[in-house]
């Protein structure tokens, strides 16, 4: 048998010494991941609990008696029917039970948690909870109380399976463990590996060459590609790091390695800035309230170029030159805005009629009928044609970027495509795409879906609406469908269709400008002449019927109805902008808010105080801030909506971890924002349940919640959309440019052939 080696025995006695520390390492972070995550899913429980209870309430006290068991029962039964709530019970105050579902273990019983109960109430805590094992597993138990005009009537018990807890540690553990496999063995090889080059005396030798010591002419030509390949890890290194957060720098470097710093010009109806005429006969400057405008302007700051937009402000021709345009933004100039002018019929026909009477509501299932006229129809061609001329004559050279943005330029890529083969056009759709059955009665469809095929990429906030559209396409285009790819072929060129969640600007420069969360409470609080401890709530939106704000009054009357001690303490602050007026819906539902705020203000309102302010005015966006720092909370209750962006800055607001959001599942941000209270917003008796509990969330929980949403948008943050979107169209650019070089000398060749003409 070999000697081991004396130089070997200390990195073998340091190998042991890692290998024990990474297993005590990791023993310490499977109890931190297990306990942390074991709280998180007994709150989430716990809210199910009382969303559930609070719900199915009405039912509950209209037959609370033990002469109703049988109702009662099968009310509880309806609960149950939630596929991870096992079994329930209904107790009375007294500790008696008034009715349980058949599968209810007998050893909870109502007398034993009655005291419980109590004691919760008694310390405000309200639902109270425990987890016991039965012979099937763990179970975790919510009694919630049941209030009648405020008064405890009873509590039922809900138990929970947490089988699945159990599965997710049993994964979690796993995880870890192969993580812990994986360290320990790369850890052993490391030092062995080590052990053998300090022992044949080579690290000596390389570390003198890389500190520069080395003179032999021989070694030469190997320190040079050591020191490259050094400083290429060294490059990689810092970029996997900076990887970690997209930023705006991220973005601009991503454009400038990946698209060779090339020149972005977006499109989009709406432009970033408006200027527009004062009373007093001055100038002033308009954010618009726009997700599409929220989401581009961070990005052309970051990536310059030019921003071709109708030109709407009533001051936007006294502040642009002689060919429309003008730099922004204003006083930190660092990209063009190109105005186009449409005249008022181009714009009644354009943006009034096709656009916001047909596609708007062709593509939101929100109950308003698409109104589809030949003469807007004609108009829409009209413009997107002028759009399209607008991008051609301000891009450089033959194959420009391109960011086509929503409904408004259904034609254009298609237009640009026609005039620059080569550009790299993208188009995103910033509203949702309806299902191809729905989409069939649009009377130019073809037309449509054949001018969004002018584009290389397609983008969408969700993989639904990607299939919805693709769909679309399926039933009424000749293409071939790349269902692999995501793509569609139509006359030889292919268009990528797929999913971009867009984002907002992290961090938001607004958050930067406004006072804290405390100073803006008081203040906002004190503006409203209410006391410093009112409860508030907050809803932001353009005002328009998909927005669901009739809903969300109604909700905020529902809870108002339900929870008597909130009357007089809560306000619900309602900024509405108001929004495309000169269409008759619009107006009406101007008209209906307006009718709901005065009857629901009437019905709870007391001397000094209103329970709904509206304020239907343009707010800017340090405003708008304001609002979501004041808020105990928001609520966002679309009834469609592709994202909605008033819920990703509600959280990037809230830098104090406070606040809660009550989120409408029918957004696409409710597939990001889990850790919302996610209603149907159709659902008054939910919707109201959800506002209850938030307002009585504890301080940690909203922390907890809050802390999970903010991770989430600073990181999938609106540069990593558009650099995700950027890196793919600059992996089809060098697609497309390779299969030119290599298409061109056959094409050469063929022609030469066809006319007989020789190569030298
Ligand atoms: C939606 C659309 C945007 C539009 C915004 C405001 O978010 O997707 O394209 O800019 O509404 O509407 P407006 O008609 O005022 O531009």
């Amino acid at each position: 048998m070999r000697a081991i080696h004396p130089p070997v025995m200390r990195p073998i006695r340091f190998m042991v010494v890692l290998v024990l520390g990474l297993a005590l390492l990791t023993f310490v972070a499977a109890l931190v991941v297990q306990q942390t995550t074991r709280t998180w899913f007994e709150n989430d429980v716990k809210l199910r609990a009382e969303l559930a209870v609070h719900g199915a309430r009405p039912a509950l006290v209209r037959h609370w008696d033990p002469g109703h068991a049988q109702p009662l029962g099968r009310l509880l039964e309806e609960i149950t029917r939630d596929e991870r709530i096992l079994a329930a019970a209904a107790c009375n105050a007294d500790g008696v039970v008034l009715a349980t579902t058949p599968e209810y273990p007998g050893e909870f019983s109502c007398a034993e948690i009655v005291d419980h109960v109590e004691s919760a109430e008694a310390t405000s805590a309200t639902t109270w909870t425990t987890v016991r094992s039965i012979p099937s597993g763990e179970v975790h138990l919510s009694a919630v109380p049941v209030y009648v005009e405020g008064q405890p009537i009873g509590f039922a018990v809900l138990v929970h399976d947490l089988g699945f807890v159990a599965r997710r540690d049993a994964k979690t553990r796993t995880f870890l463990f192969a993580a812990f496999g994986f360290l320990a063995l790369a850890a052993s090889l490391v030092t062995i590996v080590a052990a053998r080059t300090s022992w044949r005396g080579w690290s000596a030798e390389l570390r003198r060459f890389l500190r520069g010591g080395g003179h032999r002419p021989e070694f030469q030509p190997i320190l040079r590609d050591v020191r490259e390949l050094v400083d290429r890890l060294v490059a990689e290194s810092e970029a996997d790091r900076e990887g970690g957060a997209w930023t705006a720098e991220r973005l601009k470097q991503t454009l400038r390695r990946h698209l060779h710093g090339e020149q972005v010009v977006v499109v989009s109806n709406r432009e970033p800035y408006l200027h527009e005429r004062t009373p007093e006969g001055g100038i002033t400057v308009v954010h618009p309230a726009s997700g599409l405008v929220t989401a581009l302007e961070p990005i052309m700051r970051a990536c310059s170029g030019v921003w071709v937009a109708h030109g709407s402000g009533s001051a936007d021709r006294q502040t642009a030159d002689a060919h429309g345009r003008v730099r922004v933004p204003p006083g930190e100039e660092s990209y063009a805005i190109q105005r186009v002018w449409l005249g008022a019929e181009e714009e009644q026909g354009y943006y009034f009629g096709l656009s916001n009477e047909g596609l708007w509501p062709l593509c939101h299932i929100a109950d308003v009928r698409p109104v589809f006229r030949g003469e807007d129809w004609a108009r829409y061609r009209a413009v997107n044609e002028r759009f399209a001329d607008a991008v051609c004559d301000a891009v450089d050279g033959d194959d420009p970027i391109v960011l086509v943005q929503d409904y408004h330029l259904a034609l254009v890529p298609r237009l640009i495509r026609e005039r620059l083969p080569r550009a790299t056009i993208i188009m995103f759709w910033h509203i949702p795409w309806p299902n191809s059955e729905r989409f069939g009665i649009c009377p130019w469809r073809e037309e449509l879906l054949d001018g969004m095929l002018g584009a290389s990429i397609l983008g969408f906030h969700t993989r639904f609406h990607c299939h919805n559209f693709v769909d679309s396409v399926d039933r009424f285009l000749e293409t071939r469908i790349d269902r692999e790819q995501s793509a569609v072929v139509r006359q030889g060129r292919a268009t990528l269709v797929r999913p971009y969640p867009i984002s907002i600007e992290w961090p938001s420069r607004w958050t930067a400008a406004v006072p804290d969360a405390d100073e803006c409470r008081a203040s906002v609080r004190h503006e409203l002449g209410l006391p410093a401890d009112a409860l508030v709530g907050v809803g932001v939106d353009r005002l328009d019927y998909t927005k669901g704000v009739e809903e969300r009054l109604r909700a905020v009357e529902r809870l108002l109805e339900r929870q008597p001690e909130l009357r007089g303490r809560f306000t619900f602050v309602q900024l509405a902008a108001p929004s495309r007026t000169a269409i008759e819906k619009y107006r009406e539902l101007n008209e209906t808010v307006e009718r709901l705020t005065d009857r629901i203000n009437a019905r709870f309102g007391r001397p000094g105080h209103v329970p709904i302010v509206l304020l239907r005015a343009h707010h800017e966006p340090a405003s708008v801030v304001r609002y979501y720092r004041a808020a105990d909370v928001c609520y966002v209750s679309s009834l469609h909506d592709g994202m909605n962006l008033v819920a990703k800055e509600f959280v990037a607001a809230r830098e104090d971890e406070r606040g809660v959001l009550v989120l409408s599942q029918f957004t696409g941000a409710a597939r990001e924002l889990t850790e919302a209270l996610i209603v149907n917003p159709y659902d008054l008796e939910q919707a109201s349940a959800a506002l209850a509990v938030a307002l009585r969330m504890s301080v940690d929980e909203q922390r907890d919640r809050m802390r999970a949403m903010r991770a989430l948008v600073a990181e999938f943050n609106v540069y990593r959309w558009a650099g995700r979107m950027l890196v793919d169209a600059a992996r089809l650019r060098s697609r497309d440019r390779l299969t030119d070089r290599l298409t061109e000398p056959v094409i050469a060749i063929a022609e030469r052939a066809r006319t007989g003409t020789t190569s030298r």
